[in-house]
């Protein structure tokens, strides 16, 4: 567990980082590394489904990407919490999304300021890699999903280019079955591994991405 100086440095990190040309050249490199479009193969009947779900949190949610196909996807009811510990990553978010359906707050993945249960599907999107300890988070992810919501989870892997990828975005990387066990730890079920397309899966790229389910 971090101290409360190390949580203050750590969160002041993150905060200056994303707020600064890090954040605003996110924009840029999905376009290039196609996690733009890639995001949208996730998102869908088929793939992370969130058809039926009325309570959507994108958490982390960055410049909004994810956010933006949970809205397309989801039901015309269907409201979307978005939080980011930057606000400068959730002016962009909003900048990119003008719908009455989603709200914005600036919130920290380790201490969220929402109640149990209030969500029935979650999407956490490059964002666990930046806690030094994964549990806090995974365990404020599992207690704000109702029981059997689901959680799309994506994280940097512990390959060749998951470890180039923390280098450039000053991030950690995790093992595959190590984190499968702590989700497990933390009351997430860990159901089926997803991956962006059939060249992903067969090279073993592009990350974690795994739908996990909140334990009954
Ligand atoms: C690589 S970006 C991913 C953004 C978005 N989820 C996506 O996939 O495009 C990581 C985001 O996580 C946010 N972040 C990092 N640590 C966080 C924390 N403890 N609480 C909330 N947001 C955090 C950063 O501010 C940044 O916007």
């Amino acid at each position: 567990m971090l101290s409360p100086s190390e949580s203050t440095l750590y969160r002041r990190f993150i905060q200056n980082h994303y707020d600064g040309l890090p954040g605003a050249l996110t924009a840029v490199t999905g376009l290039v590394t196609g996690h733009e479009a890639l995001a949208g193969r996730l998102i869908r009947p088929g793939g992370f489904d969130v058809r039926g779900c009325k309570r959507i949190l994108d958490a982390g949610c960055g410049n909004g990407r994810y956010s933006r196909f949970l809205l397309r996807s989801a039901d015309a009811d269907a409201l979307l919490t978005s939080f980011d510990l930057s606000p400068h990553m959730l002016l962009r978010a909003r900048a990119r999304l003008r719908s009455a359906r989603v709200s914005h707050a600036v919130a920290d993945l380790t201490r969220l300021p929402y109640a149990d249960a209030s969500f029935d599907a979650v999407v956490c999107g490059w964002v666990l890699e930046h806690l030094p300890d994964p549990r806090p988070g995974l365990r404020e992810l599992a207690r704000v999903l109702q029981k059997g919501g689901k959680l799309l989870l994506l994280s940097t892997e512990d390959t060749l280019t998951g470890v180039l990828c923390s280098r450039l975005w000053h991030c950690r990387t995790y093992n595959r079955t190590e984190l499968r066990q702590v989700c497990g730890a933390c009351g997430l079920h860990w159901e089926r591994e997803m991956w962006f397309s059939a060249i992903h899966r067969l090279l073993k790229l592009g990350g974690i991405i795994v739908e996990l389910r909140r334990a009954e």
